[in-house]
């Protein structure tokens, strides 16, 4: 099979990997389409602490092509977005519908790959660049046959991780008012999901100019210059604390949320300089596992703000996936306009390309 391998150094092209039989709560997946996300330039980067080799991907979408003799909710045939969360289906936190806390997906790494006699690693529990991949039943959500794989496989990462921050993690009131740092494929999702809520002004901010019309097209109401030096400010404006003055006490004035899809830590303090008494900044992005922010402790308490984190949208795949298609088939959401353009498996350079110059919300891989 034709795939793409990080090991742990480089990252190439390879024809050659195969991948183990299923077991009996197993699903092989022949993959139609994978998104390129932002992750996958980090992991390929080495900046994750993960084993490798490992077939890259792990915003996928395609068709099932074999079972394990225990699997009863999909089959062969079936059009399948994967979720990465392998979740156990059993612990408190999967009975609550929060998964993204089940302590069975992190960490549980396995080599369900070979190149040339070598055991490879998946990645994200998913792998979703290589012709066919193997993943646990749970992770299989079935969507109707008309949603174009190409853009049902971004609903895997980038569709999920940013609606599923305003819709669980967040809890953004009608009229309320929004920043959103990072105009990519995570921060596109967010803008619709606000759009969605009934947020009153959603202000998008990215250092890529060519990232407003996709941010207006999505539904952000303002778009800044994320270079200015005097971002915060600007933010403010739009939302001040009266007609008179842009701040008010203990920095009052500006907007309820503040999400961060970029993890630099000059963003997330403006993020957080950036919120009105009791705003929230919800913390998408992910940098290096060591880096730091810092920031004033005096913002929190005067008035009741916070700082948060999101792990892939906190959602419950079978729960939030259908009601994103759902949104999508009434025309609330936009997946096809995510899909800037597809390139075929063997070109995934022009894609790493697409994403880093901003020429894409998103750069879909094809096979
Ligand atoms: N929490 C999660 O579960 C989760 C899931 C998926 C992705 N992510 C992370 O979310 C982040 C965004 O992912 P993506 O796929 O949307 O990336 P992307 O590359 O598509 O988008 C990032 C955007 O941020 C912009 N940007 C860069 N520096 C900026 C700055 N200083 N101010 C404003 N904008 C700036 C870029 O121009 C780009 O448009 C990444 O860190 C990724 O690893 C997190
Ligand atoms: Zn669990
Ligand atoms: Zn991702």
């Amino acid at each position: 099979m034709r795939g793409i391998v990080f090991d742990g150094k480089t990252t190439e092209f390879v024809d050659g990997l195969t991948v183990r039989a299923p077991g009996p709560r197993d699903v092989i997946v022949e993959i139609a389409a994978a998104g390129l996300c932002h992750s996958d330039i980090s992991y390929m980067s080495g900046l994750y602490p993960v084993p490798s080799p490992g077939v890259c991907g792990h915003e996928g979408a395609g068709i099932v092509a074999e079972v394990g003799n225990a699997v009863t909710h999909v089959e062969v045939g079936d059009h399948v977005i994967i979720a990465t969360l392998a979740a156990c289906g059993f612990c408190d936190r999967c009975n609550d519908g929060k998964p993204t806390a089940c302590r069975q997906t992190l960490g549980n790494w396995t080599q369900p790959f070979e190149l040339d006699g070598q055991p490879i690693y998946n990645f994200a529990a998913t792998s979703a660049m290589v012709e066919r991949t193997v993943v646990r039943d749970i992770q299989c959500v079935k969507i109707p046959d008309d949603v174009p794989l190409t853009s049902a496989a971004l609903v895997g990462c980038g569709v999920v991780t940013g609606m599923g921050s305003v819709f669980n993690r967040a809890n953004v009131k009608r009229g309320q008012s929004a920043a959103v740092f990072g105009v990519g494929g995570v921060g596109l999702n967010v803008i619709q999901a606000l759009k969605v809520q009934g947020a009153s002004t959603i202000i998008a901010i990215d250092t890529e100019p060519k990232k407003e019309a996709l941010a207006r097209q999505f539904g952000a109401t303002h778009f800044l210059d994320g270079t200015r030096e005097d971002i915060v400010e600007a933010i403010v404006s739009l939302r001040p604390w009266n007609d008179e003055m842009l701040r008010g006490p203990f920095n009052g004035g500006g907007v309820n949320w503040a999400f961060d899809c970029v993890a630099h830590p000059v963003v997330t303090n403006n993020a957080l300089e950036s919120l009105d008494w009791e705003g929230t900044v919800v913390v998408i992005g992910v940098p290096s596992a060591t880096a730091e922010f810092k920031g004033l402790y005096g913002r929190l308490v005067q008035v009741d703000r916070g700082i948060i984190g999101c792990r892939y949208g906190a959602i419950s795949p079978h729960r939030d996936i259908p009601r994103i298609i759902d949104l999508y088939r009434r025309g609330e959401v936009l997946l096809d306009e995510l899909v800037s353009q597809t390139f075929p498996i063997e070109n995934w350079k022009d894609a790493v390309h697409g994403l880093e110059s901003g020429m894409v919300a998103r750069g879909v891989l094809t096979f």
